[in-house]
């Protein structure tokens, strides 16, 4: 009897412990810096959704959107550190931890279309500047798309003249930092989850950003004018923490990596409408006046900004530079 109780327990125990620690799923933190209702929020909620499907629950990501575990460059330290398991930061915010190359994406006008922007990200360009990553302890596993940045003050915009001795929030990459100088205009870095609050107090006068961004953060509310200038691209690399990638077994690594090209072709195939439609939503709201540019006054801003070009080519590299317009122009593979 004693030893039927006794097994008994054992079996109980086990049941309890063995095969729920054997099931104990593998966690993927996911943080990022935006609302969920933008083109990568909705990305980081399909990749939950279809990882979790693909591997059967044994993987369970958790999504931390609008900065709520960290800002910007927090957030990189925290994936190299492993605090974090993946981040989708965009192109612009790699410069602080080493790599400067992906600010090629933010030269001014440098891509005419996503067609162009495809070609470098699909090609041997994407797959190249991707590499650049793994020394710093992170693998990219995507390029996610957001869309064309447009500006807002509250004065508007129409000339490079207009811009001169206004303090703009940039991203953290030195090539914004010189296309705000190209203008005349005082460039300060600032986190995404600040710019609302700095814009509402004065603290700076003016931003850019895409329409899904601005939205989301409602600074159009505190904007009175954005001109839509189309000027500059915002996108996003995914990056995994490398030892955490590497560690993976290997069929849960290609689970999640199908998970990712199936949520990457999904972020990329809304991220036009929700740009237009934040834009249109925007436009509904009358809190901010819009401004579009006639075709000569779009030749003023792009001579007034072709300076960056030969200022950033030393430190984004001329031959990537070159690289990158070779690949945008490409008809076949690049
Ligand atoms: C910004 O800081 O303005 C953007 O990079 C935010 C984002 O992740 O889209």
């Amino acid at each position: 009897m004693k030893h039927w109780i006794l097994a008994g327990a054992a079996v109980a125990a086990l049941a309890l412990v063995g095969p729920a620690q054997a099931q104990q799923p593998i966690v993927i933190k996911f943080s990022h810096v935006v609302a969920q209702d933008t083109p990568k929020g909705k990305g980081a909620l399909k990749f939950q959704e279809l990882a979790e499907k693909y591997t059967n629950n044994k993987v369970k990501v958790e999504v931390y959107p609008n900065s709520t575990l960290y800002k910007d460059k927090e957030e990189l330290e925290a994936l190299q550190l492993g605090a974090v398991q993946m981040l989708a930061p965009s192109n612009s915010k790699f410069g602080p931890i080493g790599v400067k190359e992906f600010e090629v994406f933010d030269l001014p006008f440098v891509l005419p279309d996503k067609v162009a922007l495809r070609r470098v990200t699909d090609g041997a360009l994407g797959k190249r500047l991707l590499k650049l990553l793994e020394p710093k302890g992170m693998v990219g596993v995507a390029y996610w798309d957001n869309g064309f940045k447009q500006m807002s003050a509250n004065k508007p915009l129409r000339e490079p003249e207009d811009f001169r001795g206004l303090k703009f929030r940039i991203q953290s990459s030195k090539v914004l930092e010189a296309q705000m100088r190209a203008l005349g205009a005082i460039p300060q870095i600032m986190a995404f989850s600040e710019v609302y609050q700095a814009l509402q107090t004065g603290v700076v006068d003016g931003q850019e950003n895409t329409a899904s961004n601005m939205y989301t953060q409602k600074m159009h509310e505190v904007q009175k004018y954005t001109t839509l200038s189309d000027h500059g691209y915002i996108g996003y690399v995914v990056v995994v923490n490398k030892k955490f990638w590497d560690g993976l077994p290997a069929d849960i690594r290609t689970s999640l990596q199908r998970a990712m090209d199936e949520s990457t072709k999904y972020a990329n195939d809304i991220s036009q409408t929700e740009n237009d439609e934040a834009l249109a939503d925007m436009k509904k709201s009358g809190k901010t006046q819009f401004i579009e540019l006639s075709a000569d006054q779009k030749a003023r801003w792009k001579n007034a900004m072709m300076p960056v070009y030969t200022e950033m080519s030393s430190r984004v590299g001329k031959n990537l530079i070159d690289d990158f317009e070779k690949a945008i122009k490409a008809t076949g593979t690049n």
